[in-house]
């Protein structure tokens, strides 16, 4: 047997669960993106990638709306299930909507609860540190799994005034780099099994890397968290007029989705009769 087909084989025998994720930490980085459909669920799934995140980000992406705040519970649910049809390999999370987990813990409870059992992701990810602690610790206190989220948190768009990096000033305020590496300890005290660190210096993921002991899942935090997610829209080239300046783009689809429908175009209006066959 070729290491290729080993390799296979330990994909299709080794589901990555949360306490594989976990054990990554300072062993292997963590490599995620984010997916929305069975199509691309099946895609990432295929090759191996540790976690997919069915992010909420989806309300721009898919929906297009400015910010991620009009998505809601039952949409989020309708793109899990689609996601966790297309999904055998990878660790696949949920994230928690807009005024859905921010009322109170049973709410939130409810609302990952929905998640887990009708959406059939394994666990789910919500934004905030000191003031989700409580809430994290009443989810996974009964077995489901939470994915903090920290700094540039995008439910906050409003008091951002945007999608603002975070962590920059000091002090005992809102967004300083006290308080996110507070906020980041909170998630890991509440149980977390991991965290998302985005749109912070790479200095200050880095200090929260060090000092926590869960996995710090960067995204516009530089090279020193324990892995790395993108929205897989904005690295594949989908989005490019809007693609926020932290990410590589590892393709043109843009242009090479215009280039080929403008050919079909082509080939439909000129009768041409090589590429258009029939059934
Ligand atoms: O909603 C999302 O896609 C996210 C990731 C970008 C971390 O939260």
């Amino acid at each position: 047997m070729n290491n290729t087909e080993t390799d296979t084989n330990n994909l299709a025998l080794s589901p990555i669960t949360v306490p594989k994720l976990l054990a990554k930490k300072g062993k292997e980085k963590i490599a995620a993106l984010t997916a929305y459909d069975y199509t691309f669920a099946r895609l990432l799934d295929a090759t191996g990638i540790d976690f997919i995140l069915v992010g909420d980000s989806l309300s721009s992406v898919i929906q297009g709306h400015p910010s991620t705040i009009p998505v809601t519970l039952d949409e989020m649910i309708y793109h899990c299930k689609c996601v966790s049809r297309g999904v055998e390999q990878a660790l696949v999370v949920g994230d928690l909507p807009f005024m859905t987990y921010q009322i109170s813990p049973e709410q939130a409870l409810q609302s990952a609860g929905r998640l887990i059992k009708e959406g059939g992701v394994s666990a789910v990810k919500l934004e905030g540190g000191i003031l989700m602690e409580k809430t994290i610790e009443r989810i996974v206190n009964i077995d489901i799994p939470v994915m903090g989220h920290v700094g540039l948190t995008p439910q906050s768009y409003h008091r951002m005034g945007g999608h603002r990096i975070q962590g920059k000033k000091s002090g005992n305020i809102v967004g300083s780099k006290e308080r996110v590496l507070e906020d980041a300890k909170a998630v890991e005290r509440a149980g977390a099994f991991a965290i998302v660190l985005e749109g912070i210096p790479s200095k200050l993921a880095k200090e929260i890397t060090d000092t926590i002991s869960i996995p710090t899942i960067g995204i516009g935090a530089g090279l020193d968290c324990d892995g790395q997610i993108l929205v897989t829209h904005d690295m594949l080239g989908l989005n490019s007029d809007k693609v926020p300046s932290f990410v590589t783009e590892y393709l043109n689809l843009n242009k090479d989705i215009s280039k080929s429908i403008n050919s079909y175009m082509k080939d439909t209006k000129k009768e041409e009769k090589l590429k258009i066959k029939a059934a």
